[in-house]
């Protein structure tokens, strides 16, 4: 389904990222994952490269946003072009509305927020530029979450808040000019963000008594990496078994 895609995933060393990378290179897209730890990253390319796709690597913490241009740049570069680039990478915060302080609130914000629009950006300016003449220039994927329409005292809610109406108001700036925003917004996923304490149960509320696991959030992304999906853009896709919604 995605052969010929060239696609740049940022925060691909685990989780969701590393799920949708590996479903990315089953359905043969040549992938370069980014991420703060090249170490992490360097076995997920080798799994993606033994699935018969070039999969490279990029060392970038999204809230370095200056490198921004430059990733872009550097991912096209790699594999000779760019039509997709998923923004995955995101930080959870674990303190009660009493006790948050002022550098957990930023350090959410700087990767969550900050993060993801200057990504957005660059992946925009990158398309308007190297695909100008193209009727379709490429596509922007953002992992935000249900959170996002939830009433919310967390820094990580509240910064999920401000990716939805960030994704909505440039889905409908950008889809003019050739660009497609989607936003997929999970409900609980079975990874360290949420199963980060021993002996946690991935028990849940939902139809069939568990959270969702991240191959199920690969699925749509895949689905939304193709060209059927091109007029899908802004809303947010919730994958979270019809609760909270
Ligand atoms: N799990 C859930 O229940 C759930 C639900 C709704 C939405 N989400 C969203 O889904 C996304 C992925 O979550 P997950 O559950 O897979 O979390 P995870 O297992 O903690 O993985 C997070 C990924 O983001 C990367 N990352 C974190 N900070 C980064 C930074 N500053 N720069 C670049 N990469 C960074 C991490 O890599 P490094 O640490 O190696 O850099 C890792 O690959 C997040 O945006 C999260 O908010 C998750």
């Amino acid at each position: 389904m995605l052969k010929g895609k060239k696609i740049l995933i940022v925060g691909a060393s685990r989780g969701i990222g590393e799920a949708i990378a590996y479903a990315y290179a089953k359905e043969g897209a040549d992938l370069v994952l980014a991420g703060r730890n090249l170490e992490t990253l360097q076995p997920v390319a080798e799994t993606c490269r033994a699935m018969g796709v070039a999969a490279y690597t990029i060392e970038w913490d999204v809230a370095d946003v200056k490198r921004a241009d430059e990733v872009m740049a550097k991912a096209a570069e790699l594999m000779g072009d760019l039509h997709v680039v998923l923004h995955n990478a995101g930080v959870i915060d674990r303190e009660k509305f009493l006790s948050v302080r002022e550098e957990e609130w930023d350090r959410i914000f700087a990767v969550n927020v900050k993060g993801a629009y200057f990504c957005c950006q660059a992946a925009a300016n990158f398309y308007l530029s190297a695909h100008e003449n193209a009727d379709f220039k490429g596509k922007i994927i953002v992992i935000s979450s249900e959170c996002g329409h939830q009433p919310h005292i967390s820094p990580y809610g509240i910064s999920k808040w401000s990716v939805h109406g960030l994704c909505n108001g440039l889905a409908k700036a950008l889809f003019k000019r050739g660009v497609v925003l989607q936003n997929i917004a999970p409900g609980p996923v079975t990874t360290e963000m949420m199963l980060w304490e021993p002996g946690k149960s991935d028990a849940y509320n939902s139809a069939f008594g568990r959270m969702a696991h991240p191959e199920e959030i690969a699925d749509l992304a895949v689905f939304l990496a193709t060209d059927k999906s091109n007029r899908i853009a802004g809303m947010p896709i919730y994958i979270n078994g019809g609760l909270n919604t």
